[in-house]
């Protein structure tokens, strides 16, 4: 069989540091030239592609999915099938989905499950992290296999969901110190569990039903706690960590306090985060439960403080927390605002959102951009170079885009497996035209080009070896 050869002409190729317009020569999977007017003559390759007028974008990655997630007495709507082609419709090529421990069971069950649910079924690349909610002797021993020989070195830990997912300071003490001697490391969904937990007692049993009461029940100050407890915890055994899904003003603080000592605080946001404030909860009767996921969301000044804690670089990375569930799902709790599945659908809007809110309207630059929906995770999580930029020996993951377009974003559009969208009539410019994975055509004019299955599992690198890997350089050839 003969390698397929394929070329990108006059793009401009954007990454975290720098853009130029040229040429891109794919080989195969990987890119194999850059440069200005490549001296490859388009009938000598099989597939040419005219990009003038577009960016050229590395592919997204969202470093936090939840596919068919078994959460609340249901499950995720988004299939690996249907998720991830969603993502590729949306500039996403790879993600990192949750594998989460059930209570009881080992860590290697938990990945061997999820491997099940996504091996021959999704359809973008994907890794994993490893939620561990039950760490005692017997999963401590599985850790450094799970990182040498598995290809996951990242773990998740809740600090929340007391009963279900819910690990304790000492839990995670000691899964730090594990993982950390083999270059693992560990990620927390920061809330304090048992605050959380007071208040929807006290607020049940005062009749109080409504959606609205989910935020109320879900402090600023509960995550703010919680974010500067796991960050002393980190500092205490000198480990790397990372703040899943942060939201709001005080927890970034305790960030920007754990810099004065000189402490790295690897920290990601989500879009819904940045665009998105809590006055949606006081939509008339049930519809605020689109948007109950935890933590929930918070006041115009905390959107402005993540913007500004992106420009500060506070936060590296923006994911979705893409935990879809339709309608009919969610009203399993109408009677009572604890019992809505939390989560929400995002993994298609994400990059045109980024895009749209925060280059088109001079907040972060492009490379910032670059930076926040794909190098940084990749680097952060050991997938860099291979994911994450536009170089030479890269997968050729790319995403074509038109900065001129302007959309819509709806229900009635959207590839997502869920009914309804969680920025209904939002405007947009700047659309996905076409996504590369791995040099092959994924999706064109919002046709998928292939299906299901052809995603690849990418195993990862242990944490600091990802971070020693050096930024390659784009130079004209
Ligand atoms: O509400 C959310 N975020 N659901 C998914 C599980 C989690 O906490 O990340
Ligand atoms: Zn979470
Ligand atoms: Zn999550």
């Amino acid at each position: 069989m003969t390698t397929r050869t394929l070329l990108i002409q006059n793009g401009t190729v954007v990454t975290a540091t720098e853009h130029m317009v040229a040429d891109v020569y794919i080989v195969g999977e990987t890119v194999q030239a850059i440069g200005r007017q490549l001296p490859i003559a388009p009938e000598q390759v099989d597939t040419v592609i005219d990009a003038t007028g577009h960016y050229l974008f590395p592919g997204g990655i969202d470093a936090h999915t939840h596919m068919e997630l078994p959460f609340m007495g249901t499950f995720a709507s988004d299939t690996f099938e249907t998720g991830t082609l969603a993502g590729l419709h949306g500039g996403t090529t790879t993600i990192v989905d949750f594998a989460i421990q059930r209570q009881g069971d080992s860590l290697n069950a938990a990945l061997d499950d999820w491997h099940r649910k996504a091996d021959g079924h999704a359809v973008c690349d994907y890794a994993f992290h490893l939620g561990v909610t039950d760490f005692n002797p017997n999963t401590r021993a599985e850790i450094k296999d799970i990182i040498t020989r598995r290809g996951v070195s990242s773990f998740k830990t809740f600090m929340a969901y007391k009963g279900a997912l819910m690990v304790d300071d000492r839990q995670m003490l000691s899964l730090m110190n594990e993982a950390g001697q083999f270059g693992g490391m560990v990620t927390a969904h920061c809330e304090n569990g048992d605050m959380i937990d007071e208040l929807v007692t006290q607020h049940r049993a005062a009749g109080h039903t409504a959606p609205r009461y989910h935020a109320i029940c879900h402090p600023e100050i509960a995550e703010t706690e919680a974010t500067g407890r796991f960050i002393d915890l980190a500092w205490q055994g000198k480990h790397p960590c990372y703040v899943v899904h942060l939201t709001c003003e005080g927890a970034l603080n305790r960030v920007r306090e754990a810099t004065r000592r000189n402490q790295q605080v690897n920290v990601e946001t989500c879009i819904q985060y940045l665009l998105l404030d809590d006055s949606l909860y006081d939509k008339p009767g049930f519809e605020g439960a689109k948007w109950v996921f935890s933590p929930p969301l918070r006041k115009p000044k905390d959107q402005e403080a993540l913007w500004s804690g992106i420009q500060q670089g506070l936060i590296h990375h923006v994911a979705t927390d893409h935990c879809p569930f339709c309608m009919d799902q969610k009203r399993m709790g109408e009677a009572d605002f604890s019992k809505i599945p939390n989560g929400a659908p995002g993994i298609e809007n994400r990059v045109e959102l980024l895009y749209s809110e925060g280059v088109a309207k001079g907040r972060i630059s492009l490379n910032t951009f670059v930076d926040l929906m794909s190098t940084r995770a990749a680097k952060i999580f050991g997938m860099f170079p291979k994911k994450g930029t536009i170089a030479v020996g890269s997968d050729a993951d790319i995403v074509i885009f038109n900065p001129d377009v302007q959309h819509t974003l709806s229900v009635k559009t959207q590839h997502m497996n869920v009914d309804y969208n969680a920025y209904e009539g939002w405007p947009v410019q700047g659309k996905v035209r076409t996504v590369l994975l791995r040099g092959t055509v994924a999706i064109d004019q919002g046709e998928a080009k292939i299906g299901k299955g052809f995603g690849q599992y990418i195993a990862r690198a242990p944490y600091q070896q990802a971070l020693s890997n050096p930024l390659q350089v784009l130079t004209p050839a």
